[in-house]
């Protein structure tokens, strides 16, 4: 195991890890979401985890640590604007902590903060601002993949506590699979082109490996939690009621989308091309067409050695 050739030395600017580990982005990571409108949408427009999630994570700790009433700290890496990830986890600890690399993330967390333990903060995964020992979970909802992931897993090392808890989960939107429609596997097929042209390296050039890595539901091997107790979730599904451009509209909300959408006219044409395709598949002239579609979760926990 890596961990434990002692302590990473070194201090983490945002700007100075951006220089770093960036230089293959086109779009630095710390602007992908930077982005006050995005934000907002974010919120509105994008899926929301399921109860199962949580449950998943609480079990793991709960087997690692035992039962208490509330557990001390956790940290929510990239947390976004906080209601997605960072707000489940209110009930079970003392305090929570969500940090994002992005200004407009935070500062729209903050805005929606309603529980008083909850604290959000402008800083890198890589360089948490918590002492040593202190964390007993550390959560990273579609976040794993941006991340400087070996100076992550040490500063997981450093701050968590042992028997502390690293939970990493994710979906991939490639491949969204609709259901109780007649014409599910028409629309499917249409939603399938769009994703494959949205993801690939040739057409899209905000499409990066790490959006890869999550499309191949982070079985990279550099991306595993560098424990040897650790535990791999995948074959559940979360299911959104919404409509034909609502999925669309959570699509937009994936920076790799956005940007390539707004890049030029040509593509917004192609956009608005998309909603007609898929009303055709649908078998409907009203974009608002109710349509629930579903997306596979998979998760990675892992558990640091207790002393
Ligand atoms: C796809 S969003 C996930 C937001 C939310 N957790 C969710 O599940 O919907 C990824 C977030 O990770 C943040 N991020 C990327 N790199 C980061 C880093 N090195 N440290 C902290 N946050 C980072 C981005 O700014 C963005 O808000």
């Amino acid at each position: 195991m890596f961990f434990h050739q002692g302590k990473l030395d070194m201090v983490l600017t945002t700007q100075a890890y951006a220089s770093m580990s960036n230089a293959q982005e086109l779009v630095p990571i710390e602007k992908r979401y930077e982005d006050v409108k995005l934000s907002a949408e974010y919120v509105e427009s994008r899926v929301k985890y399921p109860k199962f999630v949580f449950e998943t994570i609480l079990d793991y700790v709960e087997k690692s640590l035992g039962t208490f009433p509330k557990y001390p700290l956790a940290v929510d890496i990239g947390c976004g604007p906080g209601l997605m990830s960072t707000v489940f986890l209110a009930p079970y600890f003392d305090k929570v902590l969500g940090v994002d690399i992005s200004e407009s993330q935070i500062e729209q967390a903050t805005l929606n903060n309603k529980h008083s333990n909850i604290e959000y903060s402008l800083s890198v995964a890589e360089k948490l601002p918590v002492e040593e020992n202190s964390v007993t979970l550390i959560q990273v909802a579609t976040a794993l993949h941006w991340l400087n992931y070996e100076k992550f897993y040490r500063e997981c090392d450093r701050v968590l506590v042992p028997g502390g808890v690293i939970a990493a989960f994710s979906y991939t939107v490639k491949d969204i699979l609709i259901v109780n429609h007649p014409r599910s596997l028409a629309i499917q097929d249409v939603l399938m082109r769009i994703s494959n042209k949205l993801a690939s390296f040739d057409i899209n050039p905000y499409y990066s490996e790490r959006n890869e890595w999550a499309a191949r539901r982070y079985t990279y091997p550099r991306l595993q939690i560098p424990y040897e107790d650790t535990k791999r979730v995948d074959g559940q599904y979360m299911e959104f009621p919404s409509t034909i451009s609502g999925i669309l509209r959570c699509l937009m909300t994936t920076a790799y989308i956005r940007l390539f959408v707004n890049n030029s006219e040509e593509n917004q044409l192609w956009w608005k091309d998309c909603h007609q395709r898929l009303m055709e598949a649908y078998g409907t002239d009203d974009p608002e067409a109710p349509l629930t579609f579903k997306l596979e979760v998979f998760m990675l926990l892992g558990r640091k050695p207790t002393l």
